[in-house]
């Protein structure tokens, strides 16, 4: 006798399809859990992140794809994917740290991650120690007395400042001192630096940003060295849940394939805004890597292949109040929070990303109080020069 029709209903077709073919580009697998006909095989597959797929936090096909993807564009043994940039970081960090452990940190990062980095100290007893990426500094600050620091955070590309940090020799004194390195690759992405190969032992990613590249999902990203290193990761972020979900590694994956023309362009057009900005009589600074004269310029050019990324930041003669006239006056870019995306954005990061830094962690990490930041988009760059000088008039 046939089923009922509330049970067939329940019941939708769902055959693997016909051996011979199959999909071009990756399935979209949404199922939050996997069906087994043994209950010892569902029991064993979830003892680690490579069994078969049991539950979706614990592992999807979509989201495999995103990593192994990942993992081989950054030249990692593996990687795993999150709900978010900020899932990344906190995943990698509560993975890796103890009580007691010691950070040496960049001084100019992400708010959201300094914002952890406070968090953890205050409340979860690990010292964070703010130092300038410079190899003798990192050393003099790991040897100092004290306990010598677990792990050392830096970016490729800092946020909003574009300092680009010696990663070789850096990461050359962590490895020496036997200090976990994790490098924050989300402004720099695989096309300009991969800093695995440079030494380093995690790299993190807001693949928000250039990796995913259309301003529509949220996601995060760690890729590792060493496969022991996910291993270890993996349990923590499985009790942390900040796991990707499998239609954002869809559509991160969907902007991966584009990424390298979408860098390729943002460079090139950040570089010639970047000397248009410095050449104009109301610009007072511009923050970009790959302008000559800049002070990461020599390291941009050792660090980072084939250009400075598609970050800029202004300070206006005008300061403050200047900088808020441009932030609104725009009309081709659009006042908005995030970077890396095809569209060009503005804002004001000491009164949003960096909102978390007080007026010294500011001052100390470069960050003027009316420091402008641009994500340079894909637009024409003659029109977003246009745009960017009546803002400025
Ligand atoms: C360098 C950097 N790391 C991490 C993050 C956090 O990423 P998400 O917003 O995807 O959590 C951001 C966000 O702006 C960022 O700029």
């Amino acid at each position: 006798m046939p089923h009922h029709i509330s049970t067939r209903a329940v019941h939708v077709v769902n055959d693997p399809p016909p051996p011979g073919s199959r999909p071009l580009s990756v399935p979209l697998v949404q199922s939050s859990a996997f069906a087994f006909d043994s209950a010892d095989a569902l029991a064993e597959a979830m003892a680690g992140p490579d069994g078969p797929y049991a539950y979706s936090r614990r592992g999807n096909p979509t989201v495999r794809a995103l990593e192994q993807t990942l993992a081989g564009l950054e030249g990692g043994a593996g990687a795993l994917a999150f709900a978010s940039g900020m899932g990344a970081v906190s995943g990698v960090l509560l993975g890796l740290l103890r009580t007691g452990d010691r950070v040496l940190a960049q001084r100019c990062l992400y708010g959201g991650t300094y914002a952890v980095l406070a968090d953890l100290s205050a409340r979860y007893g690990i010292e964070v120690t703010y130092v300038d990426p410079e190899p003798a500094d990192v050393e003099a600050a790991a040897t100092a007395a004290g306990e010598r620091p677990a792990l050392l955070l830096l970016e490729t590309i800092a946020n909003p400042t574009g300092q680009v940090p010696d990663l070789p020799a850096l990461l050359a004194v962590a490895r020496r001192l036997g200090i976990i390195s994790v490098v924050d690759n989300s402004l720099a992405s695989p096309v300009l630096c991969r800093p695995l190969e440079l030494g380093a032992d995690v790299v993190v990613h807001s693949t928000t940003k250039y990796l995913a590249g259309h301003s529509d999902v949220l996601g995060g990203a760690a890729v590792f060295a060493d496969d022991g290193l996910r291993r270890r990761i993996w349990p923590r972020t499985v009790e942390l849940g900040a796991c990707a979900d499998p239609f954002a590694a869809w559509l991160t994956l969907r902007g991966i394939q584009t990424l390298p023309l979408r860098m390729r362009e943002t460079c090139a057009s950040a570089a010639v805004l970047a000397e248009r900005f410095a050449a104009h009589p109301s610009v007072a600074a511009v923050h970009y890597p790959w302008l000559p004269g800049r002070p990461s310029y020599d390291t941009a050019r050792k660090v980072l292949s084939g250009g400075g990324g598609g970050l800029l930041s202004v300070e206006l003669a005008g300061g403050r109040e200047a900088g808020r006239a441009f932030i609104e006056g725009v009309r081709i870019a659009r006042l908005a929070l995030s970077l890396g995306g095809v569209e060009s954005l503005v804002a004001h990061p000491a009164s949003t990303s960096h909102r978390e830094l007080d007026a010294g962690a500011l001052a100390a990490a470069g960050i003027a109080p009316g420091l402008v930041r641009l994500s340079v988009g894909i637009e024409d760059v003659d029109d977003l020069w246009g745009d960017f000088a009546d803002a400025l008039g």
